[in-house]
């Protein structure tokens, strides 16, 4: 076996579109490409990023069976399109399991699945839902590294906060959670706020903040319509470059941050 430290990676940030699930997706699939074996989970009831890649109406095992303890991660796992690229996908049905199951055990599930397949993986990468309740604790409890998408808009830095605490009371019983990043994302270059804010946000958050910035690029919105990744849909495009270069940088991040 090769000396071996999970990489479980949680993309989170509770206010809602600002590209998570993209993201979840696009870091994935470079990585897939480059050869890496990727696990994604999705753990947000909209379900976005299992309808993005599978065939949502066909699916019969989803993450809510994890949540319940009756299945294995190792049932529940699909095979995608695309080659070293699997998911967990969810259901809207999981809204249920919000409200009927917190209980330790629920918010323990993640933490106590993954070690069982994080070695056949070299990442494991957790999409959550746009709050701070069950689901992206629980994915907080399980993740070895934070990544947060900022989309520099008048708004950006509310939430922030609220989301630093919920990662600091995780950290409390997750010592194996080991570093937090940001990225800029959803940048639009021709409006002045958007080069404003990016630079109030790196002055703030220093070398936290990844140097790559992902562009609003309509190619990535019409990739997800046509259920591809940004790699296969349009590989010449801004977003493709984008995501490339962040995925590099993640993975410096994954591969040396202890
Ligand atoms: N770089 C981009 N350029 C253009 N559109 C984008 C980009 N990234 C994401 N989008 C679009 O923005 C919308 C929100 O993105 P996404 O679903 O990834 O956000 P999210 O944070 O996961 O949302 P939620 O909080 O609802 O889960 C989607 O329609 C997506 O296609
Ligand atoms: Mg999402």
């Amino acid at each position: 076996m090769r000396g071996y430290k999970p990489k479980i990676l949680c993309i989170a940030q509770q206010k809602g579109g600002v590209c998570k699930t993209t993201s979840v997706l696009s870091l994935s699939a470079a990585w897939a490409l480059e050869g890496k074996k990727v696990l994604m989970l999705d753990t947000d009831p909209q379900a976005n990023l299992t309808r993005n890649i599978l065939d949502y109406e066909k699916l019969k095992k989803d993450i809510s069976l994890l949540y319940k303890g009756k299945q294995s991660i190792k049932s529940i796992i699909h095979k995608t399109p695309y080659k070293n690229l699997f998911i967990v996908p969810t259901r809207t049905a999981l809204n249920r399991i919000e409200n009927l199951e917190r209980t330790l055990s629920t918010f323990n599930a993640l933490k106590k699945a993954l070690p069982q397949v994080a070695k056949i993986y070299d990442y494991v990468v957790i999409d959550t839902p746009p709050s701070l309740g069950l689901f992206t604790i629980s994915a907080l409890l399980a993740a070895t590294h934070v990544l947060v998408p900022v989309q520099p808009t008048f708004f950006c830095q509310e939430g922030l906060g609220d989301l630093n605490e919920t990662i600091k009371e995780a950290r409390e019983s997750n010592p194996g959670l080991i570093s937090v990043r940001y990225f800029i994302t959803l940048y639009d270059k021709r409006t002045v706020i958007s080069q404003d804010l990016t630079e109030t946000l790196r002055s703030q958050l220093g070398s936290m903040v990844f140097k790559t910035i992902i562009h609003r690029n309509i190619a990535v919105e019409e990739s997800q319509y046509a259920q591809r990744t940004i790699f296969d849909y349009a590989p010449r495009s801004r977003g493709a470059a984008d995501f490339k270069a962040l995925a590099k940088e993640v993975e410096q991040w994954l591969e040396n941050a202890s």
